[in-house]
């Protein structure tokens, strides 16, 4: 049984991936606004990736006989002027997963919960790839400035991204 604190974290932390899915199919629109379909993809994968991490939550909350309790999810913010600022935007966010995500971590070893300090280092580990892939794309969108050449080019990259749904929790 899952203590009411980690339990309580926990259903917290799921409204952030729902939070943070709805952020980045918000961007998604706006790719998709800004006539970059590769961008729009990028950000549909981004999107159906945190629907899987709050899944995962969700799925590991009911395996400890424990209640998730879904709250309202935030509003978005629903306009960027590009794509440098959206993914400018995305990296700081997942920064700030990350340290939510420690928190979580740092909660479970308080109170001796071994499984779920187990548990999260699937997400631990993921958290870096998220803020690398993210600052990748700062980077790429940086070096491209405002030309239209290099933008098509990133845009064609962008579309390569599919999703792959995360192995279930061992
Ligand atoms: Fe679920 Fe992007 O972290």
């Amino acid at each position: 049984m899952l203590d009411t604190k980690m339990q309580d974290a926990i259903n917290d932390q799921i409204n952030w991936e729902f939070f943070s899915g709805y952020l980045y199919l918000s961007m998604a629109g706006q790719f998709s606004e800004l006539g970059m379909p590769g961008g729009q993809n990028w950000m549909t994968v981004q999107y159906q990736e945190e629907l899987a991490h709050a899944q995962k939550m969700f799925d590991y909350v009911t395996t400890r006989g424990a209640r998730v309790t879904l709250e309202a999810i935030a509003r978005p913010q629903t306009e960027w002027a590009a794509g440098l600022d959206m993914f400018k935007q995305a990296l700081a966010h997942e920064e700030k997963v990350t340290a939510r995500i420690f928190d979580l971590a740092s909660l479970a070893l308080e109170l001796k919960d071994h499984a779920t300090y187990n548990f999260l280092q699937w997400f631990i580990a993921e958290q870096v790839e998220e803020e690398e892939s993210a600052s990748d794309m700062v980077q790429k969108f940086t070096m491209a400035g405002d030309q239209p050449a290099g933008l098509y080019q990133l845009d064609k990259e962008l579309a390569a991204r599919v999703f792959t749904p995360p192995a279930p929790a061992a």
